[in-house]
């Protein structure tokens, strides 16, 4: 078959180099970017009186005709045209005639293909940002029922001082809600349109590039035809924006797995976000919280693939930017799969408040308050932390807690102690108590949902 640049070739290439070089098995991912970008582009081209208003409508109606069956999903690839934009312009030929062949006019696939995935990348961004705020708002609905539901908060993983289970849940909601933001962040730099600038270094033709770039609702186009055709940072930017997401979802995902346990036993999934085992009856694990901390590792992946293509590329096209493509379709489809569980996974969790209370009560993690009691009183902290300190040393050579000592034994280790003690000691009062902004307090945390009620809106 000869190639739409055969023109200057005497000799084919073998059927398995092309198809080691052809895009298409991917990138019809982009067919109706593709499409919207040609109809742009001609619409563009007629305006300026570069091809006839009658070929520009034939054209169209061309573009047209394949848009629909694309969405049919009736259109047939060949390897042998290498990649979507070649084959679309190949289907639109036979359709229209030799005057699809101006379609052509003051473009290159190099601009093309880089308009192709700006567009690509605003419209799943938006889904993204979107899917967000529904897993945003599953943990805020999990966190307005659970204000009072108090839990061991950790650090090194051993228990450190109590929280309630929303403040543990609204951690998550704050860091989406930057993930928000770095998406949102990033769509300035998305929606600026290469179009027109040609291979590399524009065009002889009288091309409107700002018209074509308000027809696809860009906001502006790139200044430089070099910069225009050779730049990925926009996807490097979705690519670290979704790294920094996934790594959130996976140590979200570690929670659940963790809390699942027999252990912990502080959450049980829904059955319809659980598997089981084909051999042990009793199991029930939570496969898509571990899938999905496992495939943070892909995006990861993805990042690194792609900013090591590009770290030795001198401008402007070369082909290994035809790489930057399936990380990004990975990498959209991973994400957007991940929140999809996530906020269902989270919407239907049930919570065991009574085994996280529990968690509470049979450790030293009300420690702190008594140091702080002490401290209330006039003592410094430090001296205060050494008294509680040697008052735990006793309880573990007893073999019991805190709450279980004598108003004599507290009194014995300092006078300022009172019967009010145990009220302090109990760790509902405990997080009641970290009432500074920000904290765990009951007060803080309605504050906190409060705003993040805005912040959805
Ligand atoms: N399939 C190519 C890609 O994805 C399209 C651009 C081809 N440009 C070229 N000069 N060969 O990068």
């Amino acid at each position: 078959m000869k190639k739409l640049w055969g023109g200057r070739f005497t000799k084919t290439a073998e059927e398995w180099v092309d198809e080691f070089g052809a895009s298409i098995s991917f990138d019809q991912e982009l067919v109706l970017e593709d499409l919207d970008g040609s109809i742009a582009h001609v619409t563009m081209l007629a305006k300026s009186g570069i091809i006839s208003e009658e070929e520009s409508l034939q054209i169209k109606k061309g573009l047209q005709e394949l848009k629909e069956k694309a969405a049919k999903d009736e259109l047939q690839y060949s390897v042998k045209l290498e990649d979507i934009h070649l084959n679309l312009e190949s289907m639109l030929t036979e359709m229209v005639g030799p005057v699809g062949g101006k379609l052509h006019t003051g473009r290159s696939r190099n601009d093309q293909v880089a308009t192709d995935m700006h567009l690509y990348l605003r419209k799943q961004t938006s889904v993204i940002i979107e899917l967000v705020s529904e897993m945003q708002a599953a943990l805020l609905k999990q966190a307005q029922e659970h204000v009072e539901t108090i839990m061991p908060g950790y650090t090194h993983l051993q228990r450190a001082q109590p929280i309630s289970f929303a403040h543990h849940l609204m951690a998550y909601f704050w860091m989406l809600e930057r993930d928000k933001q770095r998406y949102q962040e990033s769509l300035k730099r998305i929606n600026v349109s290469p179009l027109g600038a040609g291979a590399l270094a524009g065009t002889t033709f009288p091309i409107d590039r700002e018209y074509s770039a308000s027809l696809l609702e860009f906001e502006g186009i790139y200044e430089n035809s070099l910069d225009a055709v050779s730049d990925r940072d926009f996807i490097l930017e979705f690519l670290s924006a979704s790294s920094i997401l996934m790594m959130h979802l996976s140590r979200l995902g570690e929670e659940i797995i963790l809390w699942s346990t027999q252990e912990f036993r502080f959450i049980e999934l829904d059955d319809s976000f659980s598997t089981g085992s084909s051999i042990m009856p009793q199991k029930k694990n939570p496969d898509m919280a571990e899938l999905i901390r496992g495939k943070t590792g892909r995006v990861y992946g993805n990042l690194m693939g792609l900013l090591t293509v590009l770290k030795g590329l001198p401008l402007a096209y070369n082909k290994d930017m035809q790489e930057d493509k399936e990380g990004m379709f990975d990498t959209v489809k991973t994400v957007t799969g991940s929140l999809k569980i996530f906020a269902g996974m989270i919407n239907t969790m049930k919570v065991n408040t009574g085994e996280m209370e529990k968690a509470t009560k049979n450790d030293f993690s009300n420690a702190t308050e008594l140091a702080d009691y002490l401290s209330g009183k006039g003592i410094p902290f430090r001296e205060s932390h050494e008294i509680v300190g040697q008052l735990v040393l006793t309880c573990v050579q007893k073999g019991c807690y805190l709450a279980d000592l004598s108003l004599d034994e507290f009194k014995e280790a300092n006078p300022l102690f009172e019967e009010d003690i145990y009220h302090v000691l109990n760790p509902v009062t405990a997080v009641q108590r970290r009432n500074s902004a920000g904290g765990t307090g009951f007060e803080q945390i309605r504050k906190a949902i409060q705003k993040a009620e805005e912040a959805l809106k």
